[in-house]
């Protein structure tokens, strides 16, 4: 497929979509830098991933700390010597809160993990990642079905992966001369862990607001209704896996729906 030896850092990479991309990249022979809040959880992972035949180094923080964005490139720069894959998956739920309900603390939060730390990644990557020879450097994006349409979460949840597909195509169109492709992949409904994740970071709230829940893209109908649109993380990983291959090399500015066909009207 064309990752062995590539030295890619995935973002927000402890848990769901993240840490199955992971898996597949160590496995196919990759270097990977494992950026997460969830420090223990990249452990675990590192552990269990001892036998693949590439290499994961955890690197724990949070995504909404820029020094620490700015040291994880630097250590990429100073450790490899390049970059050849960037991947961004970390993302934030906002309880589906509408947005009269949305305050500042909230409304920052979501966008600063969704948005301004893809940037901020980015940003710090694009030295490394220009000009490479042969096949492209590439830019991966996670959004999500909520940045094609306006009903399937929050106010804050749904601008941030709109404007994260716009960050996407304009750095596809921006760098394409400096041989990087970026693209982007827009999740329907999956198993992961983004509800456990969404409340160790907001103890105290209701996990679902009562006012955004009936909003719910077709009343919940696919994710409510006995889940039977709900997927597998891994077939994000394997549409990631998909976009870093040699197979993708004349892909760039596309976005990939994997979502069962729910946003299919
Ligand atoms: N699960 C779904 O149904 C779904 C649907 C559409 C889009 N998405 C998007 O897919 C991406 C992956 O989500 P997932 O479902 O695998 O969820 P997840 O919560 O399992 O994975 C997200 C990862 O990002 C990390 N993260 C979150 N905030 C962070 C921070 N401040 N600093 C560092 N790391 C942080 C989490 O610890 C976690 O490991 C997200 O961008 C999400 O918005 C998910």
């Amino acid at each position: 497929m064309g990752v062995e030896g590539k030295v890619t850092l995935v973002v927000g990479s402890a848990t769901g979509m993240g840490r199955e991309t992971v898996i597949r990249l160590v496995k196919g022979g990759a270097t990977v830098i494992a950026f997460d809040i969830l420090g223990d959880k990249l452990e675990e992972l590192k552990s269990e991933l001892s036998d693949a035949p590439g290499s994961m180094e955890p690197y724990a923080g949070d995504v909404t700390d820029k020094e620490k964005i700015k040291g994880c490139i630097g250590h990429i720069k100073d450790t490899y010597g390049t970059l050849d894959n960037l991947v961004y998956v970390a993302g934030a739920l906002d309880m589906m809160t509408p947005a009269h309900a949305v305050d500042d603390e909230l409304w920052d939060y979501i966008m600063d993990v969704n948005v301004n730390s893809a940037f901020r990644f980015v940003r710090e990557a694009l030295p490394l990642l220009k000009d490479h020879e042969g096949r492209s450097a590439n830019i991966v994006i996670v959004s999500s079905l909520g940045g094609l349409v306006g009903s399937s979460s929050g106010t804050a949840y749904i601008t941030s992966k709109h404007a994260v597909l716009g960050l996407a195509r304009n750095l596809a169109w921006t760098y394409k001369e400096n041989n990087i492709h970026t693209n982007a992949v827009n999740p329907g409904s999956f198993k992961t862990a983004i509800m456990d994740n969404q409340r160790l970071r907001w103890p105290d709230r209701p996990p679902l607001h009562p006012e955004g829940v009936p909003k719910y893209y077709k009343g919940g109908a696919n994710v409510l209704n006995g889940g039977t649109m709900l997927g597998e993380p891994v077939e994000i990983a394997n549409a990631i896996m998909f976009l870093l291959s040699d197979e993708a090399g004349f892909i760039n500015g596309a976005e990939i729906t994997v979502d069962g066909g729910w946003g299919s009207f």
